[in-house]
């Protein structure tokens, strides 16, 4: 027996726009889009005075399964996911073992589908030496490469190495950017860095810079889609701007919110890689956005526990949670007016679907998978440490407030989130890619 749901009354953000109309969700699937007011269903959902959006599709997490779970595992990672309206989730190589073999690619997909509220996706990561294995691999968005390393031994800086990549494979490649050789000498120049700010003196602008042009030269010289992930510094979205159509670039709530003078308050809670910079790159990152230069916002969900993050830097790791509070944090934007809702939608679903090759995931249309969330642009919540359902158990953002929140997620037509709980029992699915 099918399930046909109706949700009545929302002000859904269609592709062409906001449209208060209603929506026929059957099964796992969008049935109609503003269906005949007869259609039979079983359940009607009220959602006047509230906005419908696509699930979001979060492209760069780090749920650290298997290998370090007592950060984060597929479980938690999934849950907060579906607090925060994150329908599909696609997840970093740099686990332990590192996901760079077909075995280890299929084995987490077997734990998510064991452990995930929501929908996943794993990327392979490279190494210098796997280029058969990324060249074989299918049930993957992409390959991952860490041009300069960070969490985890994962690094591929040697140019040989990478021509070899751009150019013997065929899958979307995306790649963290900070040059290793800039990184390690600025290291060198600060006796490996005393305090906190030398965070980002370490990993400089410079860094970031050379690092993606480096890699935007490997895929125009190759054609190979290629994607920057966390775009840092005002340099490289003005580098950006002369890009091949095949490049695309992400920026994260972190280096749009926080900069370095967020340092004092908040310590190693906002030390990430690539770090966070100054008031004027995040200036130039929402410009960035709003002028098409950067396509995606993603958060680099990098769960630590506040133990590991409290030793003194630099023994401090790197990476925040986020995944929870990306989607209130854009709303909360929209409502001050840095963005529009349609902006959102488009940063956090169409474009990471159309740039992974998601099949049915990222808008609201028919016949498309029924991953969608339903927001209250007034709501107003507190951002609390305690109420976090990442195993971290932490957000830099506690005790700030924002306005507007989901309030509903659906994945595959299920309801995994509502009245503030969430649905642990449900599992997501494996996405699907479409291959040319
Ligand atoms: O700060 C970071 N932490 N940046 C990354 O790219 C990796 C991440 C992690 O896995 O901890």
């Amino acid at each position: 027996m099918s399930k046909r749901t109706l949700i009545r009354g929302a002000n859904c953000v269609l592709p062409n726009g906001i449209q208060q109309v209603d929506l026929l969700i059957e099964d796992d699937k969008i049935l109609g889009v503003d269906p005949p007011v007869t259609a039979a269903v079983d359940e009607t959902v009220d959602a006047s005075g509230l906005h419908l959006l696509p699930g979001i599709i979060d492209d760069q997490v780090h749920f650290r399964d298997p290998g370090l779970e007592h950060k984060e595992d597929l479980h938690t990672g999934s849950l907060a996911c579906a607090k925060g309206g994150v329908t599909t989730f696609l997840e970093m190589p740099n686990t332990n073992p590192t996901t760079t073999t077909n075995e280890a690619l299929e084995n987490k997909l077997e734990r998510a589908s064991q452990k995930s509220v929501v929908n996943y996706g794993f990327y392979i990561g490279a190494t210098g030496e796997n280029v058969d294995v990324l060249q074989q691999v299918t049930r993957t968005p992409g390959i991952k490469i860490f041009i300069g390393s960070s969490t985890g031994p994962l690094l591929v800086d040697e140019q040989e190495a990478l021509e070899r990549i751009f150019a013997e494979t065929t899958l979307p490649i995306c790649a963290h950017c900070e040059d290793e050789a800039t990184v390690r000498a600025n290291s060198e120049r600060l006796g490996g860095g005393k305090n906190i700010h030398d965070h980002s003196k370490i990993r400089n602008h410079a860094a970031a810079l050379i690092a993606t042009k480096r890699a935007v030269d490997l895929s125009t010289r190759h054609k190979h889609p290629f994607h920057v992930l966390h775009v840092s510094t005002a340099q490289e979205v003005e580098f950006l701007r002369d890009r091949p159509s095949w490049v695309t670039a992400e920026a994260c709530p972190h280096h749009l919110f926080f900069n370095i003078d967020d340092y004092d308050r908040l310590g190693s809670k906002v030390q990430m890689n690539p770090s966070i910079k100054t008031a004027e790159d995040n200036l130039a990152l929402w410009k960035g956005l709003r002028d098409g230069i950067i396509e995606v916002v993603a958060t680099d969900h990098a769960p630590h526990t506040l133990e590991e993050k409290d030793q003194p830097y630099p023994k401090s790791p790197s990476g925040l949670p986020a995944v929870e509070n990306s989607l209130a944090l854009m709303l909360d934007a929209a409502h001050r007016g840095e963005c529009t809702l349609e902006q959102i939608v488009s940063w956090m679903c169409s474009a990471p679907a159309r740039i992974w090759n998601i099949a049915n995931k990222g808008a609201i249309q028919e016949g498309f998978d029924a991953d969608l969330v339903l927001v209250d642009l007034k709501q107003k919540a507190t951002i609390r440490d305690e109420e976090q359902l990442t195993k971290s158990g932490w957000s830099p953002w506690h005790g700030v407030e924002l306005t507007g929140w989901a309030v509903r997620t659906w994945v595959m037509g299920q309801t995994v989130f509502q009245d503030g709980k969430v649905d642990g029992t449900h599992r997501g699915r494996e996405a699907k890619y479409n291959r040319r």
